[in-house]
């Protein structure tokens, strides 16, 4: 039997470097895209640790090129079970201070790179008449808060295009799924210029076990879609 395999992109640290573990605990061959390649490898130690199989392919999911090799190098590995598009940004200012180059940043890695990736994907799954593909999108996703204009551009816009390949592929057996969580205690914050208090975010490990269990079902049911926030409320 073919082994197999998860793509995760942005695996170098935070949600991604998380949910790669877990699937590595979980028999998957882990493959982790992100840029640095440190930091991959530090994901990579803690795979170890869990006796889990993993491949680091540094990627730049803004680049066609990177992505095509991804995938191509991926799927010499097994079957191509799973993506998890994971890589993210964010740039949270009053609209007339967020810079061209910020927002062309955030539609690029959080919109553009999903669209090369599952597009790569579909290609091999639609072969493979199966597959799963996930979306880190937020709540921002979903609802607006002020200062998150250009974030939440792309993960409305990533939405949009979730939602309709999901319409696109149920024929192909392929199942698309959507987590839309509220803040997360994760790396993401210590980029940040705020000081929002980190206990009342979401847990990590929490996370990572709903996105598991959301892509554990392996017959016809399929979770589209995880609102995910604290109890608190929005944050
Ligand atoms: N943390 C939260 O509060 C929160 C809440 C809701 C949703 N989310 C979403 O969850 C996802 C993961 O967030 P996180 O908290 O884990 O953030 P994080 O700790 O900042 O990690 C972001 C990851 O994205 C990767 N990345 C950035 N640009 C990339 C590019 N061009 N190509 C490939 N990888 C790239 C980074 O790797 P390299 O630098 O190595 O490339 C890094 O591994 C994001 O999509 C985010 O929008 C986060």
């Amino acid at each position: 039997m073919k082994k197999k395999v998860a793509i995760i992109t942005g695996a170098s640290e935070g949600l991604g470097k998380a949910i790669s573990i877990k699937l590595a605990s979980k028999k998957y061959i882990t493959v982790l895209a992100s840029r640095d390649k440190k930091k991959l490898q530090n994901t990579s130690s803690d795979i170890s640790k869990v006796n889990g199989e993993y491949f680091i392919i540094p990627t730049d999911v803004t680049s066609e090129k990177n992505v095509k090799t991804l995938f191509s190098k991926a799927s010499k590995l097994g079957k191509i079970e799973l993506l998890i598009n994971n890589a993210g940004v964010g740039t949270f200012n009053k609209v007339e201070e967020i810079k061209l180059k910020e927002w062309k940043k955030m539609i690029d890695v959080n919109l553009t790179g999903s669209f090369l990736c599952s597009k790569e994907a579909i290609i091999i799954m639609k072969k493979q008449k199966y597959g799963h593909i996930l979306f880190l999108n937020s709540l921002s996703g979903k609802r607006v808060l002020p200062w998150g204009s250009g974030y939440s551009a792309s993960k409305y816009g990533l939405k949009g295009f979730a939602d309709t390949i999901r319409l696109e592929l149920r024929k192909f057996n392929i199942k698309v799924t959507s987590i839309y969580p509220g803040s997360i205690d994760s790396t993401w914050w210590d980029k940040m210029n705020v000081d929002f208090p980190r206990s009342k975010m979401l847990n990590l490990d929490d996370v990572v076990d709903v996105i598991y269990n959301s892509i554990s079902y392996k017959g016809r049911t399929v979770i589209e879609e995880v609102d995910l926030r604290q109890v608190g409320g929005d944050f």
